[in-house]
């Protein structure tokens, strides 16, 4: 009786151990080149970087991604949630990378590993007032951006600004501008002219860069083996015109960063 106690005991132990080891390490390269899919998560309602057309994901970020995986060789199984939880979705490994036009940012790069940027490009203010354009115009303005993002965060150092209203939509930050609940709204500047194209009855006017970054896939801290492996394939559709095509399709011209 003792000595099964003791054998149970140290069969779950190793099972608690065999957990704590499959949690602690995010799939390596190795292990998703044996299952032959990578697992990715995006938003999906950022046009035109990550979308719905139907049922179906699309947009830049979907095709580059999935241009990537071709490239070594996967298939990739897509997985749509709120932006707030993609990130934190990689430490608990529920997907091995993350493309939804992630800013690389310090703070993040303390949680996350980001790869090579696949964009360049920044957040800008729009406004149905066409004397909204800079960061000083946005005083005593109150102003709308999609929770989590490095929009919050960029526009919070704008110190006169009056109020800003957290969605967690980009979307319906857009909708809070249109509606004229608020005075303006920071989001890309390529969301920005894709929504200024598709609406344009709505009346908003683009105005300048708060700031730019640059925007990259992030997979778990330190899973540097398929992060490696990632930027070869980016470097490599980059290099054979796959990205080209595929971003003058969504922009019209090449979004990478020069
Ligand atoms: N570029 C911004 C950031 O880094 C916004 C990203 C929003 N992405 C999205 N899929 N809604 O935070």
């Amino acid at each position: 009786m003792k000595l099964l106690k003791s054998v149970t005991r140290c069969a779950a132990v190793a099972v608690a151990m065999l957990g704590v080891a499959l949690h602690a390490d995010a799939r390596p390269l190795a292990a998703i080149q044996k299952a032959g899919k990578i697992v990715i998560a995006t938003e999906g309602q950022y046009a035109p970087f990550n979308f719905f057309q139907g049922s179906k994901l699309a947009g830049f970020e979907v095709d580059v991604a999935e241009a990537m995986a071709a490239k070594m060789g996967l298939k990739v199984e897509w997985k749509a949630l709120s932006f707030d939880a993609l990130l934190t979705g990689l430490k608990q490994d529920r997907w091995d990378m993350v493309i939804a036009s992630h800013g690389i940012t310090e703070e993040r790069s303390k949680a996350v590993t980001f790869t090579e940027p696949h964009y360049c490009s920044g957040g800008v203010i729009v406004a149905k007032d066409a004397a909204i354009r800079t960061a000083k115009d946005l005083a005593g303005k109150v102003v709308s951006v999609q929770t989590g993002t490095t929009y919050l965060e960029n526009v919070k150092k704008v110190g006169a600004v009056k109020e800003v209203k957290n969605f967690p939509q980009d979307t319906d930050a857009r909708a809070a501008l249109a509606s004229g609940r608020v005075d303006a709204w920071v989001t890309d500047r390529f969301v920005a002219m894709n929504s200024l194209k598709a609406d344009p009855a709505a009346g908003l006017k683009m105005g300048d860069f708060l700031f730019i970054e640059r925007i990259a896939s992030a997979v778990a801290k330190g899973n540097t083996s398929l992060a490696s492996e990632l930027n070869k394939a980016l470097a490599a559709i980059q290099a054979d015109g796959t990205y080209a095509t595929i971003s003058k399709k969504y922009f019209n011209e090449d979004v990478r960063c020069k």
